[in-house]
């Protein structure tokens, strides 16, 4: 597996040295390059490298790529502890993690996808059917109302990092259970770290409870709590809310005030101006 990735990492060099010795021109180059795809048929995965060199992936069943990284070319035997570890290692370990017994029904673990760092960070409660299939969150009915609710808010989904707090699908997509979202807990921690977010926005009960314990979302959605530079702001579950129209209309309120309180947590970053001496 690692040596076809790196078969096709050599075949994208390979275009780019004709480009440095004059062979092709820039263009050329760029279409070339992006018209090579390797086919990851362990998965039904198709990969791309850009002209820069990052990865992307169009996963079975999507038709947009996304930016990734082949867990393939990250050795499993020379990671650092998980609170050293980057997005990547993080996603990597995630992959095979057995810590509990979500991975016996998961066909695919969901680490997370976004930038590192992010203004804002979504965290939802666990992979359904499409996530499990495709190993990105939120790609179901409810990924396409979360679609729409960021870009009714100004935002793009490629701006935002998706996470949950299992990422493994609970079998006919039950509730997660206290043993798993703990032994899950410290991969989202430390991507919380990585992604060091402004807003934090928690999409129904489970993720909310990360950060309110034992709270209502009926009572507290949409109202925000610092913590630290961190403004969190609990929400409804795009998937409650697409089965209850009051709380839909809801949802689509809250996530309209995601610019204001990402402004709101960017002055908390913000150094202090230096003291006046007025003596
Ligand atoms: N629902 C979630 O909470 N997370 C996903 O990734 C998909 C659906
Ligand atoms: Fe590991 Fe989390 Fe999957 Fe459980 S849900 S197996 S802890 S990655």
């Amino acid at each position: 597996m690692p040596q076809q990735f790196l078969e096709f990492q050599q075949q994208v060099e390979a275009v780019k040295t004709r480009y440095l010795t004059g062979e092709i021109s820039e263009i050329e180059r760029n279409d070339f390059i992006r018209q090579m795809n390797y086919h990851d048929t362990a998965w039904d995965d198709v990969w791309m490298l850009s002209p820069k060199g990052e990865w992307f992936r169009k996963a079975t069943g999507s038709k947009v790529w996304i930016r990734d990284y082949p867990i393939a070319l990250i050795d499993p035997d020379t990671l650092p502890p998980i609170t050293e570890m980057n997005a990547h290692q993080v996603a990597r370990v995630v992959h095979d993690c057995t810590r509990c017994g979500l991975h016996e029904g998961r066909k695919r673990a969901v680490p997370g996808e976004g930038p590192v760092p992010a203004d804002i960070m979504l965290i939802g409660e666990g992979p359904g059917a499409t996530e499990d299939q495709q190993a990105r969150p939120f790609v179901g009915a409810s990924g396409k109302f979360l679609d729409e609710l960021l870009a009714q808010a100004g935002y793009k989904r490629a701006e935002v990092f998706i996470g949950n707090v299992v990422k493994c699908r609970p079998p006919n997509n039950r509730d997660p259970q206290p043993d798993e979202l703990a032994a899950c807990k410290e991969y989202l921690d430390r991507q919380v770290e990585l992604v060091q977010p402004k807003v934090i926005v928690t999409l129904g009960r489970f993720s909310m409870y990360r950060y309110f314990p034992g709270a209502s979302i009926t009572k507290i959605h949409g109202q925000s709590k610092r913590v630290g530079d961190t403004l969190i702001v609990p929400m409804f579950h795009p998937a409650a809310a697409l089965r209850n129209p009051a709380w839909r209309a809801l949802l689509i309120e809250d996530f309209q005030k995601l610019p204001a309180l990402v402004k709101e947590a960017t002055s908390f970053r913000q150094p202090e101006p230096p003291a006046v001496n007025t003596t």
